[in-house]
């Protein structure tokens, strides 16, 4: 097989060029449905990505507590993606994770370099972009780094940015408070499903297993991004994915046959519903269709981090609670691992009739 080794698109973007490499460009039936963002986020007709404050998750009052998870059973359920406020992350240290992220990526490519990873050799965490993994040699406008950042004993800080200095103490409290924040959403859903409390923690691997992965998704400016994707449309396969960005529009929902813009939500974490829950709900909640735009003025960063099961040890099938006579499995059982196959799988065939 050639390959043909492209540059990372930051250095693409600061090159000067007016037009971009025809791997970036998207097939034309997918043209027709990428718009000028800032334009999109704008419009406010139609339906809009839900919020959901969760404030009283924990009330002590049963009344308050419920009313809370109702509303986020009902996007979990019409949505699988949702705004959420008053999560208990604080102001600062998002902005802390924000800083330090970004202090890394204005850092000069060749630096970033030094943390490169090796895809072929399946070092995977680390500065990396995406590399064409079919034959149309499609690419997404986007660098990343990626590293593991919890359960506290499966990291490897050898790999984590050396600059700047606070990059792993804010990073690695910050991970801290969102696994947190996934064992309170897991609990929730548990409950939204009529299983006890502790039901879903424990499916997705729980403290020890339940990986949480980040993503920092750097999208640079972008001379044609009517004709580019940041990251092109896919379900996340997590449990719980959980966003921050730098409140520069990009991502967008695939919803009732459309694509809706996310707004920008002050202090808000966007969180998805990732496949692993929607197996697991047997469909109940859902794992939407999304995508990232690009655009020709701002840079845009979004901090993802992925909770994921453990990829052999633990076979995801609906659960038996979820599942009746008029509401049949809609998931053959697979391991993490095999469900990735799967995707791949799929992707590639999709390819190939294309
Ligand atoms: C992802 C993703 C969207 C974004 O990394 O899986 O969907 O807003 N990112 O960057
Ligand atoms: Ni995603």
């Amino acid at each position: 097989m050639v390959t043909s080794v492209l540059p990372r698109v930051e250095s693409l973007a600061s090159s000067g060029i007016q037009s971009i490499p025809k791997e970036y460009i998207r097939p034309q039936e997918e043209l027709t449905s990428i718009g000028n963002v800032f334009e999109e986020e704008k419009k406010e007709e139609g339906p809009q990505v839900p919020t959901i404050d969760l404030t009283e998750i924990e009330s002590e009052d049963k009344e308050v507590r419920e009313k809370c998870r109702q509303e986020l059973k009902k996007a979990a359920m019409e949505w699988g993606v949702m705004h959420l406020v008053n999560h208990g992350i604080s102001e600062e240290l998002m902005d802390r994770v924000r800083k330090v992220g970004q202090k890394f990526f204005e850092l000069p490519v060749e630096e970033k370099e030094k943390y490169a990873n090796d895809q072929s050799s399946g070092n995977v965490q680390g500065y990396g972009s995406k590399l064409a993994n079919n034959a149309s040699g499609q690419l997404e406008w986007e660098d990343y780094f990626f590293h593991l950042i919890f359960p506290e004993d499966k990291r490897d800080l050898s790999i984590w940015p050396k600059i700047p200095s606070e990059y792993t103490e804010v990073t690695s409290e910050y991970a801290r408070q969102l696994r947190g924040l996934a064992s309170k959403i897991l609990s929730a859903l548990s409950i939204c499903l009529g299983l006890e409390e502790g039901r879903l923690e424990k499916e997705v691997g729980g403290m020890e297993e339940l990986l949480l992965q980040l993503k920092i998704n750097y999208y640079p400016k972008c001379p044609q991004p009517e004709l580019a994707l940041g990251v092109e449309a896919h379900t996340d396969i997590s449990a719980l994915t959980f966003i921050l960005h730098n409140m520069v529009p990009g991502l967008q929902l695939f919803y009732q046959g459309k694509w809706v813009t996310a707004k920008c939500v002050p202090n808000s974490i966007i969180m998805h519903i990732g496949d692993t829950i929607e197996i697991l709900s047997n469909g109940k909640f859902k794992s939407i269709l999304h995508r990232g735009l690009v655009n020709k003025e701002k840079v845009r960063i979004s901090w993802a981090v992925f909770c994921e099961p453990p990829k052999d040890k633990i076979i995801l099938k609906p659960l038996p609670e979820t599942v009746s006579e008029t509401e049949p499995p809609l998931f053959p059982p697979r391991t993490f691992a095999q469900h990735i196959e799967h995707k791949l799988f799929r992707k590639t065939q999709d390819n190939l009739s294309n």
